[in-house]
């Protein structure tokens, strides 16, 4: 039916941050609120479809509806989205470490008085990457890239390297007044695809994920 356009598909979504623990009591982390990603997911239950939420450590509500996986860190990211597929769609918001800590402490690390520590980092595996390489990768697969500058062009690049069908590009370097696009409430993004892109006005990240949820519907719906 009209308003249940998405029934009967299935949506992955990621989001927020990932959390990389560096002793029991301390990680490394960044400031992805989850608030984009939620409102993806929330918009595309709302249209009906089947949607699984792979998310960070974030202080949100799960949208109604919603299938909702919690997870911390890249490693258990990457397992909950192989765990979920297949899917129909996968939109992968979350802004996931580059880098862990190579040797977890399993004990609280202690001030020993002279040099402080190093952390050694590890890179963590390319979530999106190996989606867009697997057996079963989704027939629409949608990236975001954060950009501080040439953010279309960047987006572009990017697009192409990581194998996706979408890059929803957003502007994190803008200043808004209101905090920045992390954490805030407003968005500013490129909806890149094949020799294509679109340049959506400012608007709430509710609007951005209704938006594209209605552009996903488009793909998703037509064989
Ligand atoms: O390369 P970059 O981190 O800018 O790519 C961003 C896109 O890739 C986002 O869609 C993000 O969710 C995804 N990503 C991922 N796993 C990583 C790094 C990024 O899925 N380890």
């Amino acid at each position: 039916p009209e308003h249940r356009p998405l029934f009967g598909k299935h949506i992955l979504v990621t989001a927020g941050p990932t959390h990389e623990p560096i002793d029991p009591v301390r990680f490394i982390a960044n400031r992805s609120s989850g608030k984009q990603g939620f409102a993806i997911a929330a918009a595309a239950a709302a249209a009906g479809a089947r949607v699984t939420l792979v998310a960070g450590p974030v202080a949100l509500a799960t949208p109604p509806g919603v299938d909702r996986v919690d997870v911390e860190s890249a490693q258990e990211m990457a397992a909950a989205v192989k765990a979920a597929l297949p899917a129909d769609a996968a939109v992968m918001v979350a802004a996931v470490a580059d880098w862990r800590t190579k040797d977890f402490a399993q004990e609280k690390i202690k001030k020993r008085g002279s040099a402080p520590p190093a952390l050694i980092l590890a890179e963590n595996p390319d979530i999106l990457a190996s989606v867009a390489g697997s057996r079963q990768r989704p027939k629409l697969l949608v990236g975001f890239a954060a950009e501080t500058e040439n953010v279309v062009d960047n987006a572009t690049r990017k697009r192409k390297s990581k194998g996706v069908d979408w890059i929803v590009a957003n502007d994190v370097g803008q200043a808004d007044g209101k905090g920045g696009v992390m954490g805030g409430d407003e968005n500013t993004v490129h909806l890149i695809s094949e020799g294509k892109v679109e340049d959506w006005e400012p608007m709430s990240k509710q609007a951005v994920a209704r938006r594209l949820v209605e552009r996903m519907t488009e793909v998703l719906t037509s064989e």
